[in-house]
């Protein structure tokens, strides 16, 4: 029977973000700068990671309390073994409606067969430059962003929707919004431009970083070129737009200038098994140890439950330049966005 919960502030739970490793083959500066993700990181052992069965049970869980949508992250999803046979557990899952992926698309040559064949249909992929010196450097790996745009025409051919992920910095790559927007729409690919935010805790955020949606949306051409087009679900996080003069769209993550905490619906659930109700949050509840201490699905229900009914997060409303810098929060790599 259906068991909808709400949080302190009345927010049901209806997204869940899994992460899957908290390994990447990018070393973008924002997320995993190279000076602490180098050769000696330690990453989580492989024990340490919840296997496919264990995730599909809490996943299950997580339905019966009102999940309706899953996205599967990292660090680099794909660069976890066997994602394919955890989609098809999921898929299996009743209630659970739409399930999308958000990569840096590397991988995806390789893989997006298999995923599609395993029923995935969405995929987000992370972009934040068309110039190859300066996508070179900002993925910290030299990779060609022509690697990435094969990968993503091979995708939609295959027969994935497929959305663009666009971190803007300023005077880092806000030079490539036009061109970035120019090449999308010329594909008929969405592209979203999200505001660089202050996630982890070593990623050189200040808000003179931000270029906020209203800077963005005027670089476009502001409301003669676009056109507001009502968002599909309440509390999707992109607030989306059409061109005037042809059908592609655009969307804007607005998490700094325009934070949309009050109507969200998203849990997350770590590698190691912690779940988290906000992306700033500075501490998870550990779920693996209970499922590896045998405990029953009433137990693990019950804890879920007593986490999200305890929630009050609302950190990107109440942001600010000293709570950023100050504030012990756990790193995007590992929680996944
Ligand atoms: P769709 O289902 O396609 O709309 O996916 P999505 O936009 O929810 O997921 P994606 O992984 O593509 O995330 C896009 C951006 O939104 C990333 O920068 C995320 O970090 C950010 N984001 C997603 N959820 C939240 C959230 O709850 N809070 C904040 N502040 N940012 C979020
Ligand atoms: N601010 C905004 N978005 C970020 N992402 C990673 N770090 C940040 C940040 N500091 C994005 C990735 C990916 C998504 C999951 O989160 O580029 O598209
Ligand atoms: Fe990897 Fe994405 Fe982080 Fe870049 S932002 S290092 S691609 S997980
Ligand atoms: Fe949700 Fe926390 Fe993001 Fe606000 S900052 S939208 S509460 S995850």
């Amino acid at each position: 029977a259906a068991n909808i919960i709400q949080d302190r502030l009345s927010r049901p739970m209806r997204d869940l973000r899994i992460s899957v490793t908290d390994r990447c083959n990018f070393r973008c500066a924002y997320c995993m700068p190279k000076d602490i993700f180098g050769d000696d990181y330690a990453f989580l052992p492989k024990e340490s990671l919840l296997s496919w069965d264990e995730i599909a049970r809490l996943a299950g869980l997580y339905a019966k309390l009102g999940v309706r949508k899953i996205r599967l992250t990292g660090g680099e999803p794909l660069m976890r073994r066997g994602l394919p046979d955890l989609i098809r557990m999921l898929k299996g899952i009743p209630g659970i409606e739409d399930i999308g992926c958000t990569t840096n698309g590397l991988l995806l040559g390789k893989q997006a067969q298999s995923l599609y064949d395993a029923g995935l249909r969405r995929l987000n992929v992370s972009l934040d430059a068309l110039d190859p010196e300066l996508f070179g450097a900002m993925n910290g790996r030299g990779i060609q962003p022509a690697i990435i745009l094969r990968h993503i025409e091979q995708a939609r051919e295959i027969g994935f929707q497929v959305k663009v992920n666009m971190v803007v910095q300023k005077g880092v790559n806000d030079r490539e919004i036009v061109p970035m927007a120019g090449y999308c729409k010329s594909e008929g690919i969405t592209l979203r431009f999200i505001e660089f935010m202050d996630v982890g805790n070593e990623n050189g955020w200040n808000l003179g970083r931000v270029v906020t949606k209203r800077e963005i949306f005027e670089r476009l051409g502001g409301d003669a070129t676009l056109q507001p087009v009502c968002p599909d679900h309440p509390g999707e996080v992109a607030q989306r737009y059409r061109y005037t003069d042809g059908r592609a769209e655009v969307g804007f993550i607005s998490s700094v200038s325009e934070a949309f905490c009050s109507a969200c619906s998203r849990v997350r659930l770590s590698s190691d098994g912690n779940m988290y109700a906000c992306l700033f949050a500075s501490a998870g509840f550990d779920l693996r140890a209970l499922l590896r201490a045998g405990a029953s699905d009433d137990e693990l229900l019950a804890a879920i439950i007593s986490v999200w009914e305890k929630r009050e997060d609302r950190y990107s409303e109440e942001r600010t330049e000293h709570m950023a810098s100050h504030r012990k929060k756990i790193g995007m790599s590992y929680i996944g966005g």
